[in-house]
C-alpha cells in the first residue's frame, strides 16, 4: 500500500516528536487540560496523536484515551510513552482524521493538537470530530494558525493575507506534508459550520529555536539555508507576524498556536 507523504515523513521522524520541547511540554499542552475541565468519567479521543502527549496529559484525570494518528511509527510512539508514565488507559488506533473509525456519540471531549495544518480536509475532520462527539461533548483544537488582521492590526488586509500566504510557504518548504495553516477565523468557521457552538478561543506565540525546527523533519542542509534565508529577508507583516531574532547566536522565532473550544448542543 502506497503511504501518504504525512507517513513518510513522521514515519522516519517519528522519534523526534517524542522528545521534541515543543510538543512534549509546550504551553498549549497544559492549557488544553486547563480549559477542557476533564472529569473522572470522560471518554476522549485525541485525533493525530503524534508521539502521544495529549493522550498522555489527559490520560491520568479521564476513563481512557483513544490515541488516534494515521501513521503507525507515531501510535508505536504514542505507546511507549503510555507505557513508560504507566498509563493503561490509553489505546492506540490508527485512524484518519477525516474519516474516523468511531461511532457517533461515543467521546465526551475530542482533543486535537499541532497536527490539523496536514489535514488536507479540514472541513471533512472537523465534521468528523462534531459526529462523534457525545451531545454536550467538547472539542478543544490547538494548532499553528496564520495570520488574520486581528493577529496584525496595522497592516493592511492584502498585506496580511500576503504573510498567510508566505508563512504557509515557509512552513510547506521546510515540511511538504504541510498543507495549510488556517486562521483562528477560519477555524471558527469551520466549526461553527458544523454545529458546534464555539465557547473559547485564544491565542498563544510560542518561541522557536530555528535550528531543531528546521531540522525535525530531516530538511537538507539547503533547504535549512533556504529557510534561514526567508526568515531573516521576512519583513512587513511576515516579520511582525514571525518576530526573527537572535539570542546568543542562534536564530529564532514566533509561531503562533490558536486555542478552540467548542460543544456540541445537549438535545
Ligand atoms: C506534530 S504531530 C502531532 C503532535 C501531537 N498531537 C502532540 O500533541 O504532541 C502531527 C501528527 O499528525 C498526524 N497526521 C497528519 N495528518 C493526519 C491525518 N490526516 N489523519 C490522522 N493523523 C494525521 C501525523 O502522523 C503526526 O503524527
Amino acid at each position: 500500500m502506497t503511504r501518504s507523504l504525512v507517513e513518510q515523513q513522521f514515519g522516519a521522524h517519528a522519534k523526534a516528536y517524542a522528545t521534541s520541547a515543543v510538543h512534549a511540554k509546550g504551553e498549549s499542552l497544559a492549557r488544553l487540560v486547563t480549559l477542557a475541565r476533564p472529569e473522572k468519567s470522560w471518554a476522549v479521543l485525541d485525533v493525530a496523536t503524534g508521539a502521544g502527549h495529549t493522550a498522555a496529559a489527559f490520560a491520568p484525570h479521564v476513563a481512557r484515551v483513544v490515541a488516534a494518528d494515521i501513521t503507525i511509527e507515531m501510535l508505536a510512539e504514542a505507546g511507549k510513552l503510555a507505557a513508560a508514565r504507566g498509563l493503561t488507559n490509553i489505546e492506540t488506533v490508527r485512524a484518519s482524521a477525516d474519516a474516523l473509525p468511531f461511532a457517533g456519540a461515543s467521546f465526551d471531549l475530542v482533543t486535537c493538537r499541532i497536527a490539523a495544518h496536514h489535514f488536507p480536509d479540514p472541513k471533512a475532520f472537523v465534521a468528523e470530530a462534531a459526529r462523534v462527539l457525545k451531545p454536550g461533548g467538547l472539542f478543544a483544537l490547538d494548532d499553528n494558525i496564520a495570520p488574520d488582521p486581528a493577529l496584525l492590526p496595522g497592516f493592511a488586509p492584502a498585506e496580511v493575507t500576503a504573510a498567510a500566504e508566505a508563512y504557509n510557504a515557509f512552513e510547506h518548504l521546510r515540511d511538504p506534508s504541510h498543507q495549510r495553516a488556517l486562521t483562528c477565523a477560519e477555524w471558527q468557521g469551520l466549526i461553527e459550520a458544523a454545529g458546534l457552538e464555539v465557547e473559547h478561543a485564544e491565542v498563544i506565540g510560542k518561541a522557536m529555536e530555528f535550528d531543531p525546527w528546521a531540522r525535525r523533519l530531516g530538511a537538507t542542509d539547503a533547504v535549512v539555508a533556504e529557510l534561514a534565508d526567508c526568515l531573516a529577508s521576512a519583513r512587513g507583516a511576515l516579520a511582525a507576524f514571525l518576530r526573527p531574532e537572535v539570542r546568543n547566536g542562534s536564530p529564532w522565532f514566533v509561531l503562533t498556536e490558536a486555542i478552540l473550544l467548542a460543544r456540541r448542543s445537549s438535545p
